[in-house]
Parts: structure tokens; sequence; C-alpha cells
């Protein structure tokens, strides 16, 4: 008997991490997830991002945001496209400069040509789409290809509530994004590498204009010291004090439209557009990485696909979780 409960107990120890790994490989995305619901997903999807970057370049830094947005509230589970009702009426508006609008609108436009494809309607997630389009744009700008994880699912509940919460501020100190990026698993070096979307992409006045105008108050301090000083004074006259909120600025001066390392030899000269972008530079602790990846676009280029993939992992729904939503912008 008591060799036969030993036997039972050894059993059950044995399964135990079994029952675990089994769980942790469901919960897992592969790169070949579609290959017999949808086999050219990545095909569909990257015809329709062409097209649409064709059409408006906006298409990818707003693309490029909208994951990164995605998948820190809650995951990357396609709530960022539940999470503004409104947001139908507020891209369509053309003076609005919601910058994340034609990033929804390249998902939104990928799911209506899967939708098309017997195999492939209803088979593909948002999330998903969001993040096969986000690599597509990556390569379109002349950025590195990567493979692109898939199997995650949308998220039933929208969340407006938790959207801000959850984003790093521009104003934030190294410590700051540090302990964000580290709450989703992601490290300094990941911080710094994806911080180099940067390279794409606009920022409103309103994002930076306390250091250009009002550094120190009460000193006489007015532009951040650590900003390149001729720089702060063409910032001045992008964004004058009255500015129109809708004016935007290229957040990379030198090569705006091309995804490359420039944003980290922007930094070295003083010309990180936000606060969390030079402090990447003034702060010690990251320097050397912002270095090395101005210097060596190769080690940018494998630092960046290293973390956008760990990035694609946060929060995902698999296996039986989630949904698969048949309207991007809305829950089943
Ligand atoms: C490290 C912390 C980060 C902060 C504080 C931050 C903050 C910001 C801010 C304030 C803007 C300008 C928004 C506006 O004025 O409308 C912006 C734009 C942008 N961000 Fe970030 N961001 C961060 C990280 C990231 C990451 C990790 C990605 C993607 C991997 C990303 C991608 C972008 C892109 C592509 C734009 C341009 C959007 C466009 O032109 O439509 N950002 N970010
Ligand atoms: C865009 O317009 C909507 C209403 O149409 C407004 O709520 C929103 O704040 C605007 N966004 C920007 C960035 O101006
Ligand atoms: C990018 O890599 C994927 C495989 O991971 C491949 O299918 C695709 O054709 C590549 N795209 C380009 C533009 O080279
Ligand atoms: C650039 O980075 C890559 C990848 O980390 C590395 O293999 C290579 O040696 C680096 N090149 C130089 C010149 O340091």
């Amino acid at each position: 008997m008591e060799t036969r409960s030993f036997n039972i107990l050894v059993l059950a120890l044995l399964t135990v991490p079994f029952v675990l790994a089994m769980t942790g490989v469901q919960a897992q995305l592969s790169t070949d997830f579609y290959k017999n619901t949808c086999p050219n997903v990545e095909s569909i999807v990257s015809q329709v991002v062409a097209n649409k970057f064709q059409q408006t370049f906006v298409t990818a830094p707003a693309t490029l945001r909208l994951l990164f947005h995605d998948c820190f509230v809650r995951g990357c589970d396609a709530s960022v496209m539940l999470a503004s009702p409104d947001s139908k009426a507020e891209k369509d508006h053309p003076d609005n400069l919601s910058l994340a609008g034609d990033g929804f609108d390249t998902v939104i436009k990928a799911k209506a040509a899967l939708d098309q494809d017997a195999r492939c309607k209803n088979q593909v997630s948002c999330a998903d789409i969001l993040a096969l389009a986000t690599r597509d744009v990556v390569v379109l700008t002349g950025g590195p290809n990567y493979t692109v994880e898939l199997g995650r699912r949308d998220v039933r509940i929208s969340t407006i509530s938790s959207v801000q919460r959850h984003l790093p501020k521009p104003e934030f100190n190294l410590d700051q994004l540090n302990s964000m990026f580290a709450a989703n698993g992601l490290t300094q070096r990941d911080m710094i590498a994806l911080s180099g979307a940067h390279t794409l992409g606009f920022s409103h006045c309103s994002k930076f204009s306390k250091r250009i105008y009002n550094f120190s108050p009460g000193t006489k301090t007015t532009i951040d010291p650590a900003l390149n000083r001729k720089y702060a004074l063409q910032l001045r006259q992008m964004c004058p004090l009255k500015v129109d909120p809708r004016i935007a600025i290229d957040m990379d001066p030198t090569t705006p439209r091309i995804f490359d390392n420039a944003y980290f030899k922007n930094l070295q000269q003083g010309k990180g557009l936000l606060s969390s972008d030079q402090v990447l530079f003034t702060d010690q602790r990251s320097k050397a990485t912002v270095d090395e990846f101005a210097s060596n676009s190769t080690a940018f280029n494998q630092a960046f696909i290293t973390a956008i993939t760990k990035l694609g992992r946060v929060g995902v729904l698999t296996g039986r979780k989630g949904e698969i939503r048949i309207d991007c912008t809305r829950p089943n």
C-alpha cells in the first residue's frame, strides 16, 4: 500500500509540471497560427496596408502607435479599437488631428479584405491584424522585416476608463519609463529600442511646449538645457505661443518618413522632441544604449525586433479566451 500511494504521489507530482507546460503551450502565440484557416492572411493584410500607405503616409506612424497603445492598455487584444466609440466621427473629421485615425482605418480595411476571402472570413482577430499591419508599415518605411507571432484573440469588453492610466507621459523620467515598461515585461533596452518608433510621426506642440517656453518658471531658464538651442528656436517658430492646437511637428527632424536610427543620432545632438526622448541620452544609465543604436543600425534593428515581439505578447488572450471580433470596433 505504501509503495502504491508513493507511486500515486510521484505520478501526481510529475503531472503538475506537465499540466502547467500544457497550459503554457496553449497560451503561446505561433508564427503559423492561420496555416489551415487563412493561409494567405499575411499577403492579404500587406496588400491593404501597402494601398493605404500609398494614399497617406500617416498610415505608418498611426498604425505603429496604435499597436503600442493597444498592448499597453490591458494587452494586445484590440481593446484600443473599442475604447473610443466616437472614433469613426473623429477620424473622418478632416481638421481633426487625432493621429490614430488612419491606424484604425488600416485595421478595418484589412479586416474587410479578409472577409472577402471565404476561408478567412471571421477567422482572423483584430489584434492579429494590427500586429501584422504594424510589421508591414515598419517594412514599408525602411525598417527591419520580422516574423509576426499570431494567435491573439480580441477582448470582449471596452475599457475607456483605463486608457490614459497605462500609457507613458512625455514628461516621464527614466525611472518612470522603466517601471511602466517593466510592468509589461519589457527591459530598459526594449524601452529604448521601442522609443525608436519616434523616428516616424508627429507630435502636437502642447506635448513639448513647456520645454521651449516655460522650462523653469520664475527663472531665466525658459528653454530646457537638454534641448539643442538652435533646434529649440526653430521649434518656437513652428509652435508659436498661440499655436493652432492641430499643428503637429515631425518627431524626427532629419528623416521623418524613414524608419531608421536617426532618432538616436538626434538625441546625441539634443534634438529629442519629447522630454521622455531626450532623457534617454541625458540619463547616464541609458546613454550607452542610445550611443550604441546611434552608431550601429543593425544593433538597433535587432533590438527593435526583439522588443516589438515581446510587446506583441503582452497580456494576449489565446485559446478559448476572448473572441474573433466580427467588427473590429464592436464586441460580437
Ligand atoms: C517611451 C514612452 C513614450 C512616450 C512618453 C510617448 C509619447 C508620445 C507622444 C506624446 C506622442 C505625440 C502624440 C500627439 O501629439 O498626438 C507620440 C507619438 C508617437 N508615438 Fe510615442 N511615446 C512613447 C513610446 C512609444 C512607443 C513604444 C511607440 C511604438 C512602438 C510609439 C510610437 C509613436 C508614434 C509612431 C508616434 C507618432 C504618431 C503619429 O504621428 O500618428 N511611442 N508618442
Ligand atoms: C477630434 O474631434 C473630436 C470631436 O469631433 C474631439 O473630441 C477630439 O478631442 C479631437 N481630437 C483632437 C486631437 O483634436
Ligand atoms: C517579411 O518576412 C516575412 C516572413 O517572416 C515574409 O513572408 C515577407 O515576405 C517579408 N516581407 C518582405 C517585404 O520582405
Ligand atoms: C553592430 O551590432 C551587431 C548586432 O548586435 C553586432 O553583431 C556588430 O558587431 C555591431 N557592429 C559594430 C561595428 O560594433
